[in-house]
C-alpha cells in the first residue's frame, strides 16, 4: 500500500474517528497532514500547526493525495468536493445530503477529471452497502432494497416499545445520551433516511432521484394512540426506507411501517442500522451494524481512503443496464392513517377503506393511497394527522367501506365533538 497524505475537513465526530482509526490501524501507511475547520478557538487535542480554517491551504496543497470532507454544512461540503476533483484529487465524503443532491453531477465530474469520489460512511455508518452493490450486485437485477437507515429514529421506536415511553420522553432521553441531535429535525421527519435511500437507488438500480422527488414521512407525528394501536395488535413500529422493483419500475419512499414480532428487522434495536435486499437470484440478503458514531462512521471512512490508493473507484455499473427502468411514485400503499379531529382527514384521498375506528379522543382509517396523492396532499402534515405503513404493504388491500358512508359517520362525529365543547362551556 503506496504512503498517503490526507488533507481533512472537519474534525467533529466523525473526523476524531477517522483520525483515531487511522491511530489504532497497524497497517494504513498514511497521514492527516492539515485539518480545515470552521471555529479555530475551540480547543483541540492535536498541535495547533495541524489545524487551518483556509480551505486552499489543503485544496491548492500538491502533496495532499486525497481530500476527505467530513463536515456538517451540505453546501460548503459540495464547494470542497467539487473544487477537490477540479484540482486533481480524489475524496471520500460522508455527507449523505450533499451526495444525494448532486450525485448526477458527481459522477459526471469524476468521469471528466478522472478522479474518484467514495462515500460508504455516508449511507447506514459501518455497514458496506456500497461496495456491497457495485462489487458483489453489480451485475445481478435487484428486486428491493429496504432497512433502517437512521439510529436516532430507531433508538427512539426502541425506548418507546421497550420502555412503554411516550414520543416526547423517548426523544429527550435519545438528545440526552447523544443519539439524537438537539435538532432532531432531519432525522425524525425521515429526511436523513431518505437521502440514504436516494443514493442507494443509483447504486442498486442505476437511478439518479432526487431527495425531492422522494415521499418522505417521519416517526415525530406518531401518538400514544398509534403506540396503543400497535401494542394491542402485537406490532411494532420502524422508520423504513424502501425501494421495490416492479418489472421496469422502481417505486420508493421513506415511512413508519408497523412491523410484525417475525419480521426479519425486529430485532434491529437502538442505534443499530439495517440494510436488506432482495435479488433475482440470491433472494434475500440483510447486513446489521452501527448506523452511526465517531469510530463506525471513521472506519468507513477509514476504508474508503485504503480504497483509493489502490485506484478503487465506484463503476456505477446498473447504469448500464440495457433495459431502461426508471423511478415511479404510481404506486398504491396501504396506509394506517389516524387523526385527533374528524376534519382532519381526507377520505377522498383514499381509492379504498378497509378498516376504521372513530372516537372522541383519536380515530383511525386503514385503506389504500397512491403515494401521488400522499406526495400532493399537504393536509398529512398540517399537525394531528399520523401515518403508517401497514405491516401488509405495498400488497394490495382486500377490504372496501363505502367512502360516503363514513364521512356521513365522520360528520355526525364532528357534531358530537361540538356539542360537547359547548356543553363543557
Ligand atoms: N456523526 C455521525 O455519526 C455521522 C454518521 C454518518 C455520516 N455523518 C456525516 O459526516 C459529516 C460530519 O458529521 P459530524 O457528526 O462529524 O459533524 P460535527 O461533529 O458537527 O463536526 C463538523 C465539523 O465540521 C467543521 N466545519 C463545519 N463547517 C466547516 C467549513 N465550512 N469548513 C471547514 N470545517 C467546517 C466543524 O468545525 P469546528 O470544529 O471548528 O466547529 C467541525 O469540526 C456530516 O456530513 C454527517 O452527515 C455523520
Amino acid at each position: 500500500m503506496k504512503n498517503i497524505t490526507i488533507g481533512l475537513f472537519g474534525f467533529g465526530c466523525v473526523g476524531q474517528g477517522l483520525y483515531e482509526t487511522i491511530n489504532s490501524s497497524n497497517n494504513f501507511n498514511g497521514e492527516i497532514k492539515k485539518i480545515c475547520i470552521k471555529h479555530p478557538e475551540k480547543h483541540r487535542k492535536l498541535p495547533a500547526h495541524l489545524f487551518t480554517t483556509n480551505a486552499s491551504e489543503i485544496l491548492q496543497d500538491e502533496d495532499i493525495d486525497i481530500i476527505v470532507e467530513l463536515i456538517d454544512d451540505a453546501k460548503a461540503a459540495k464547494e470542497i468536493v467539487f473544487s477537490a476533483l477540479q484540482n486533481g484529487k480524489s475524496v471520500v465524503t460522508a455527507n449523505k445530503k450533499m451526495i444525494a443532491e448532486n450525485l448526477q453531477e458527481l459522477v459526471a465530474l469524476q468521469e471528466e477529471t478522472g478522479k474518484a469520489v467514495l462515500y460508504e460512511g455516508a449511507v447506514c455508518g459501518s455497514i458496506p452497502v456500497i461496495r456491497t452493490l457495485e462489487e458483489y450486485f453489480g451485475h445481478e437485477p435487484l428486486n428491493e432494497i429496504k432497512g433502517i437507515f437512521n439510529g436516532s429514529t430507531n433508538y427512539i421506536l426502541t425506548q418507546l416499545f421497550e420502555k412503554q415511553l411516550d414520543y416526547d420522553q423517548a426523544l429527550a432521553d435519545a438528545q440526552q445520551l447523544g443519539f439524537a441531535e438537539a435538532d432532531p429535525s432531519l432525522d425524525v421527519k425521515g429526511y436523513d433516511a431518505k437521502y440514504k435511500l436516494s443514493i442507494l437507488l443509483t447504486h442498486a438500480f442505476g437511478l439518479f432521484v432526487k431527495p425531492e422527488h422522494i415521499f418522505n414521512q417521519g416517526i415525530d407525528a406518531i401518538s400514544n394512540g398509534d403506540l396503543d394501536f400497535a401494542r394491542q395488535n402485537d406490532l411494532e413500529i420502524k422508520l423504513m426506507a424502501s425501494a421495490y422493483r416492479f418489472k421496469d419500475k422502481v417505486f420508493g419512499f421513506v415511512l413508519p411501517q408497523f412491523i410484525k414480532k417475525d419480521h426479519s428487522l425486529i430485532n434491529v434495536k437502538n442505534e443499530f442500522n439495517a440494510v436488506s435486499l432482495i435479488g433475482e437470484f440470491c433472494d434475500e440478503q440483510r447486513f446489521i451494524g452501527k448506523g452511526a458514531g465517531s469510530l463506525p462512521t471513521g472506519a468507513a471512512v477509514l476504508s474508503d481512503v485504503s480504497a483509493l490508493s489502490y485506484d478503487y473507484r465506484y463503476e456505477y455499473k446498473k447504469q448500464d443496464r440495457k433495459s431502461q427502468i426508471s423511478f415511479s411514485n404510481d404506486a398504491l400503499l396501504e396506509v394506517y392513517v389516524s387523526f385527533d379531529q374528524p376534519h382532519r382527514i381526507e377520505l377522498d384521498a383514499f381509492d379504498n377503506i378497509s378498516e376504521r375506528y372513530f372516537s372522541f379522543d383519536q380515530s383511525y382509517v386503514i385503506g389504500e393511497i397512491s403515494l401521488k396523492a400522499l406526495i400532493k396532499k399537504d393536509w398529512i402534515n398540517k399537525g394531528g394527522i399520523n401515518l403508517v405503513l401497514t405491516s401488509k404493504s405495498p400488497r394490495i388491500c382486500l377490504g372496501k367501506l363505502s367512502i360516503e358512508g363514513l364521512k356521513s359517520e365522520l360528520e355526525e362525529l364532528q357534531k358530537g365533538k361540538e356539542l360537547l365543547s359547548r356543553i363543557a362551556i
